[in-house]
């Protein structure tokens, strides 16, 4: 790979468009020092490691292969220690566990991870008690406490983004390929969690089936190596885009732009204008790409985005993320299905069952239904069963700890609950009973 640095070729075409969502900077020139700097440091991930993954993609578009994508809304500078990051992985290795071996499916694994700073907002400010200031954009943006001087977009916030992610990665990739991921620890991710939850019991029970099979393949000779670490990617939301063209480079070997900041980028709801910035920004990007889909999703938008980021047809590029809500998903979504099947486009389908069910409680915290993210999800698959296309994955909102922000799930949280452990920077996360919950139903859905 080689830095990008030249600021005047074709790639900064996105400059002239408008883009939604970013953040304005008190300070031009100290943005520029801090974008020049992000540019000369090494990649996150290779080019040939996004081309993998897109592969990998490919599989879920042609029914072959499950997405499983997950992780924090977004993440936080002070969230950023071994045992939190370990405890998320945890979960998505079990949810993985449990999908691949109850749906018989192989599961394509994607960290919302490394790289989750940067948060859309539905309104640009905020007010409490009268008093009204710029709404919290994510910590690569500025501080979630609620005074002025916390709330004022600081650029070098990029760079601990930037290092942030580094060292996320880092731990990430030393868990899955160091041992830790090895199909014969399923036991020991769910340690801590047996004993007190229901879904770690069935889980536990589960996994005594691997240990079984596991057992059984070895005594017949077979060891492979696809047992012993586990494939893991990264991704997040491209929203700031003066961060992800600092971090996008040429490949010395194909000559293709890639923005190494992680494996896949998805675009968001709010960003997704086809004459906006962002949408320009990841038509010259060749990772593969997710763009989220919500209710007002026209079938002539779905196809425009088509063919504005995936001319050349290419399973595995392009990932369409519905989250259209559990009471509209089983009208809205077959019309889209339909017309992009029949242009002849191989798009994953894949369900985000967070962001259209998302209400406030009378305690006044931001939480979603166990039930309603069940049902959108089921509605996800009824709708792709009965039009005989593929239902690709999820991407949910998920971490490892034991929280309270959504209700509902087999070791039930009850909104008088949610108080208690409430931790989330931005929207609410299944804990971790709950993610384990969804997993086995969702193997359920897959395989009848
Ligand atoms: C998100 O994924 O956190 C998000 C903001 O989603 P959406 O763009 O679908 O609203
Ligand atoms: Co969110």
């Amino acid at each position: 790979m080689t830095v990008n640095a030249d600021s005047s070729n074709s790639f900064d075409s996105w400059r002239d468009l408008p883009a939604a969502q970013q953040p304005e900077y008190p300070d031009a020139a100290e943005l520029s020092a801090v974008t020049e700097e992000l540019a000369a440091y090494p990649p996150l991930v290779f080019a040939g490691e996004c081309d993998q993954l897109g592969d990998r993609i490919a599989q879920v578009a042609q029914g072959r292969a499950f997405l499983l994508q997950g992780g924090d809304c977004a993440e936080a500078f002070d969230q950023v220690g071994a045992d939190q990051i370990r405890a998320k992985l945890k979960t998505l290795l079990q949810m993985s566990a449990v999908l691949t071996y109850a749906a018989a499916v192989p599961v394509v694994k994607v960290g919302r991870i490394a790289g989750q700073y940067s948060k859309p907002r539905s309104k640009p400010t905020e007010t409490r008690d009268g008093v009204t200031l710029p709404s919290y954009r994510g910590d690569s943006v500025n501080g979630p406490e609620f005074t002025e001087e916390a709330r004022v977009p600081d650029p070098r916030r990029l760079l601990r983004m930037y290092h942030s992610s580094v060292a996320t990665l880092n731990l990430v990739r030393g868990f899955t390929t160091g041992g830790y991921a090895d199909l014969h620890q399923v036991h020991s991710w769910n340690q801590d969690f047996v004993r007190s939850s229901a879904a770690g019991q069935r889980y536990e029970a589960l996994a005594r089936e691997i240990d079984n099979a596991l057992n059984f393949m070895r005594a017949c000779g077979a060891q492979p190596a696809e047992f012993e670490s586990v494939e893991f990617y990264a991704s997040h939301e491209a929203l700031l885009l003066d961060y992800e063209a600092a971090l996008t480079r040429t490949d010395s070997r194909s000559g293709r732009l890639y923005d190494v900041s992680g494996h896949m980028v998805w675009i968001g709801e709010r960003t997704r204008q086809l004459d906006g910035a962002h949408i320009e920004f990841a038509s010259r990007i060749r990772n593969p790409i997710g763009v989220k889909l919500g209710p007002t999703t026209t079938p002539e938008e779905a196809l425009a985005l088509i063919d504005r980021l995936d001319p050349d047809r290419i399973p595995g590029r392009l990932t369409f993320i519905t989250r259209m809500g559990a009471d509209r998903i089983r009208d809205l979504l077959p019309t889209l299905v339909e017309k992009v099947t029949a242009s002849g486009a191989t798009v994953a389908w894949v369900c985000d069952p967070m962001h259209g069910n998302t209400f406030e409680a009378a305690s006044g915290h931001k939480t979603r239904r166990f039930d309603d993210v069940l049902d959108e999800v089921k509605g996800f698959f009824e709708v792709h069963k009965s039009l005989g296309t593929h239902p690709g994955g999820i991407h949910v909102e998920l971490t490892g700890d034991d929280v309270t922000e959504c209700v509902g799930g087999g070791d039930e949280i009850f909104v008088d609950d949610l108080h208690q452990r409430y931790e989330t920077a931005c929207d609410p996360r299944l804990n971790r009973s709950q993610s384990l919950d969804l997993a086995f139903l969702v193997a359920e859905m897959y395989r009848s």
